[in-house]
C-alpha cells in the first residue's frame, strides 16, 4: 500500500472520518520533517498501538526564535515520504502555512508553569508556538493517540498539560530517546556539526549519565551539577544554557533527589544548540 499524502484539512478530515466510521484507532505523530530514526521510532510505536498512523510534517514558523533558524530548517520532503512509505505509515499530512494559520489567525495557546524555565527561559515564545500548533494538529486530525519523543522532555510536559487543561480527547504517549551508538541523541541539528564538533557531541550524554549516577547514590545536587557544567565546558562546549534536576512529573525545581527526577541540559557546541535529558532515581530509597 502506498502512503496517502494530503495537504488540505478537508481531505484529512474526510480520510480520518472514514477510518472512524470503521472503528479503526488512529494515531498521529507530529513532526517538522527532516525525518531520522528518532522520528521513525515514534511511527513504529504508533503502528504497534493503532490501526492507522498519520504523520504530520509542518515546519511551524511560530516556534522559531530567529528568522534565520526557520529559513535554514532542513526541508527534505521527498526523502521523508520514502522513509514513511518504507515503515508503513498510512497518511502524511503536510499542510501549507495558510492551512494552519489562515489570514486573520489570532489565537495563541500558552501553557504556564511547565513551559517556564529550562528551554522556555532561553527561547521566548517557543512553547506558545509549540502548544498552538500541536493543539491545532491534534484537533485537525482528531486522532485517538499522539506520540511524542522524550528527547524534548519539556515539550512533552507542555503538551500533556495542555491536553488535560483543554479537554482535548486524545491520549499522549511519550516515547524514549533514540541515540547514536556513541550516545548522542538523534536530532536534525546534528547534521550542522563539523567533524570536530561531532566528535565532542557525545560527551554531553556521557556527562549526563555519569552525573545521574552520582546523584543516584546520593551526591549533593548543587555541587554535582556545578561540577558537571564545568565538565561540559572542559569537553569543548561553548556554553551551557542550563543543567538542572527537576521533578519528572511536573518539572518543578527541587534541591534534593527525593522523588523521581529528570536531569535536563541544553548546551552550545559552536553555533549548534544541543539538548538532552535523562531519568534519575535515587538508588536504595524505593522511588
Ligand atoms: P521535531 O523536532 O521534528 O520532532 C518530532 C518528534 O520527534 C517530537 O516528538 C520529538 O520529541 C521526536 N524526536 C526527535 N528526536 C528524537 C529522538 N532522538 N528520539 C526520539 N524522539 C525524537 O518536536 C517537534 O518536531 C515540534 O516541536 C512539533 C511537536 C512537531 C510541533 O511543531
Amino acid at each position: 500500500m502506498s502512503i496517502e499524502i494530503v495537504r488540505r484539512l478537508a481531505d484529512l478530515r474526510s480520510v480520518v472520518g472514514g477510518w472512524r466510521r470503521q472503528d479503526l484507532v488512529t494515531a498521529v505523530v507530529p513532526t517538522m520533517g527532516a525525518l531520522h530514526a528518532g522520528h521513525i521510532s515514534l511511527v513504529q510505536a504508533a503502528l504497534a498501538r493503532a490501526d492507522r498512523v498519520v504523520v504530520t510534517i509542518f515546519v511551524n514558523p511560530k516556534q522559531f526564535n530567529a528568522a534565520t533558524d526557520l529559513a535554514n530548517y532542513p526541508r527534505t520532503e521527498a526523502g521523508d515520504i520514502a522513509k514513511l512509505q518504507a515503515c508503513g505509515a498510512h497518511l502524511l499530512y503536510a499542510p501549507a502555512v495558510e492551512e494552519i494559520y489562515p489570514p486573520g489567525f489570532a489565537t495563541t495557546v500558552s501553557v504556564a508553569g511547565v513551559s517556564q524555565g529550562l528551554c522556555g527561559a532561553f527561547r521566548p515564545g517557543h512553547f506558545d508556538g509549540v502548544a498552538t500548533v500541536v493543539a491545532k494538529l491534534l484537533l485537525q486530525t482528531g486522532a485517538d493517540l499522539a506520540l511524542f519523543g522524550e528527547k524534548d522532555f519539556q515539550q512533552v510536559k507542555v503538551i500533556e498539560r495542555m491536553v488535560r487543561d483543554l479537554d482535548i480527547p486524545i491520549e499522549i504517549v511519550p516515547c524514549p530517546t533514540v541515540r547514536e551508538a556513541d550516545g548522542l541523541a538523534l536530532s536534525s541539528r546534528n547534521l550542522r556539526l563539523s567533524a570536530a564538533e561531532r566528535a565532542v557531541a557525545p560527551r554531553l550524554a556521557a556527562i549526563l549519565v555519569a552525573t545521574a549516577d552520582r546523584l543516584a547514590v546520593g551526591a549533593a545536587v548543587a555541587t554535582t551539577l556545578a561540577a558537571a557544567s564545568a565538565e561540559i565546558i572542559a569537553a569543548g562546549f561553548r556554553s551551557v544554557d542550563y543543567l538542572e534536576l527537576r521533578a519528572a512529573s511536573d518539572l518543578q525545581q527541587h534541591a534534593e533527589l527525593d522523588r523521581p527526577a529528570r536531569l535536563l541540559v541544553a548546551a552550545w557546541l559552536g553555533e549548534t544548540r544541543l539538548i538532552d535529558n535523562l531519568e534519575v532515581t535515587r538508588r536504595g530509597v524505593g522511588i
